[in-house]
């Protein structure tokens, strides 16, 4: 095991910091042949096909249920997650793209012509950030620093439960929403579209994001996005995720 792979396993921390930044790592994890419904997602060996890698979930892949079932992480994170790794692959293979971090590529293929670069990149980005995002056993109300910044920057943290539910329920079509310390030092809540994220938009640092694309919450609620929401911001959301990202 590498010590990058160490890092990635030993703590979420540092495996958000280290899978956001990195390119990629022979050891880890991809995703292996076809997924069925309710297939486990923990391959059994390795694959790596490119300089990016589809980073190691961070829990069970039935640790959200039944808030987000094993069906929809299996198609989420082993389709759709490992999709934008591979095709992110394919496009830099050769390019001087698949020697830089991750958010670099990010960061300096937006607004440009690299649109598929872009896309892709960013949405491993956002992807590996989301499962961050999430734990057994999360939601309630955050503590300690985060809560006061929370209580500082809304009010309450019953007005910012309704502001962040209000975004991620109104972004219309695919995107996400976010918990974002802003370049004034507040906290705020905002949502983007498709692929786009805080950091290239210049909106301040993510702290935690909820998918709102239909294939984060379809299989398990259909079109009751609200639901979704709702239950996700109760019983999974990552507190102490999002105050390890305050820094
Ligand atoms: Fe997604």
């Amino acid at each position: 095991m590498s010590l990058s792979r160490r890092a990635l396993v030993s703590s979420f921390a540092a495996f958000a910091t280290a899978a956001l930044s990195r390119p990629a790592l022979a050891g880890d994890k991809g995703s292996g042949g076809p997924l069925k419904p309710g297939q486990p997602v923990t391959p059994a060996a390795p694959v790596a096909t490119g300089p990016f890698v589809l980073p190691a979930l961070p829990y069970a892949d039935t640790d959200l249920a039944p808030v987000i079932s094993q069906s929809t992480i299996g198609f989420h994170y082993g389709k759709h997650h490992q999709g934008y790794v591979t095709k992110l692959n394919e496009l830099v293979a050769g390019k001087d793209w698949a020697s830089k971090p991750l958010d670099e590529v990010m960061k300096a293929t937006y607004g440009s012509d690299n649109v598929g670069i872009y896309n892709n990149s960013a949405q491993v980005w956002n992807h590996t950030f989301y499962w961050g995002s999430m734990k057994k056993g999360g939601g309630g109300a955050p503590a300690g620093k985060l809560a006061d910044a929370i209580k500082t920057s809304f009010g309450d943290f019953e007005a910012f439960k309704k502001e962040f539910a209000q975004a991620a329920t109104t972004q219309f079509g695919a995107g996400w929403a976010w918990l974002v310390l802003g370049t004034d030092g507040k906290l705020k809540v905002t949502k983007t579209a498709n692929a786009d994220n805080p950091i290239v938009l210049g909106q301040g640092k993510p702290l935690l994001t909820i998918d709102v694309w239909e294939h984060a919450y379809y299989l398990d609620y259909q079109n009751k996005r609200g639901d979704y929401v709702a239950a996700w911001i109760e019983k999974v959301a990552n507190w102490s995720f999002a105050e390890s990202q305050l820094g």
